[in-house]
């Protein structure tokens, strides 16, 4: 009944050999076998021990694995969205240009709408240990809170370079900048345009014009304010008047307007 088909082939071997061996004391079989049992016990359950510390290792690895890429990919998803930045930085509004040549007169129409465009002047007030963790270059502290770092976006100093280029040409009462201050104003319009080169494919009727009223695509402008008045400074304008008061100087308080709080320019 019992066949000889028992899974430890040395066991059977030795148990095979002991039939063969008929004179051999009873006892010392036994505890050979049992010794073999150990043995093979002792050598399984190492096996055993084995296999389950491999598992704990991988395990292990696979779980600071996928603890280290969900770091990594956080980090890059927030270095990515800087709390919603990123995505209006999608062409997602379409706009036809219209012939804005009363924006750019000399009128209290005009000198309105500059300043209601200008308005927080781009400065935003970010917490510095967030910033950092962006990836941000180190900017100055906030005077009104240290835990803040102070930035500008950048499209409201090139909306104030052309402002100021229209004051110069058009207003009454041009702004007292020096030529300098005009040509850096000019260039970095110059920048922006070659930095962000409209693709937009304009048709022509007589080859000599081509048309005004293409449909361009564009960002969001107005998200993009949206989330500029968001993050702002609130206390610039309050600071602003009272670095122009202490400085005291006529000159002082009309030598940079709203955009530039740092005064230097950065081209
Ligand atoms: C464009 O995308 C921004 C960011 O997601 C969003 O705030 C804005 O509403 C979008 N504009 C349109 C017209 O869909
Ligand atoms: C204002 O500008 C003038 C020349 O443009 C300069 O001489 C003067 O030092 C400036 N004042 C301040 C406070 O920056």
């Amino acid at each position: 009944m019992f066949t000889s088909k028992t899974p430890d082939a040395e066991y059977k071997r030795l148990t095979e050999g002991d039939d063969s061996d008929a004179g051999e004391n009873v006892q010392s079989q036994t505890s050979k076998r049992l010794s073999l049992l150990e043995q093979s016990f002792r050598r399984s359950s190492i096996i055993h021990a084995s296999i389950l510390l491999l598992e704990v290792i991988l395990c292990a690895l696979l779980i600071s694995g996928f603890m280290v890429l969900n770091q990594t990919r956080r980090a890059v998803g927030s270095k990515i969205s800087l709390d919603g930045l990123s995505q209006l930085g999608s062409y997602n509004t379409s706009m036809k240009f219209q012939d804005g040549s009363k924006h750019m007169a000399d009128s209290h129409d005009a000198d309105n709408y500059w300043r209601d465009l200008l308005d927080s002047g781009g400065v935003i007030s970010l917490n510095t240990e967030w910033a950092r963790k962006q990836g941000l270059r180190p900017s100055a502290q906030s005077p009104t809170d240290p835990s803040q770092s102070i930035y500008q976006v950048d499209v409201f100093h090139a909306l104030h370079c052309l402002n100021a280029i229209r004051q110069n040409l058009m207003s009454e009462t041009p702004p007292p900048w020096d030529e300098t201050h005009m040509l850096h104003c000019l260039d970095y319009v110059r920048s922006q345009l070659l930095c962000h080169p409209d693709l937009t494919l304009v048709p022509t009727n007589d080859l000599e014009e081509f048309v005004l009223d293409e449909v361009h695509t564009c960002r969001d402008y107005n998200a993009m304010a949206d989330w500029v008045y968001r993050h702002r400074w609130v206390e610039f304008p309050e600071w602003l008047k009272t670095k122009a008061a202490k400085n005291k100087g006529h000159e002082a308080t009309h030598n940079h307007t709203m955009a530039e709080p740092s005064g230097h320019d950065h081209s």
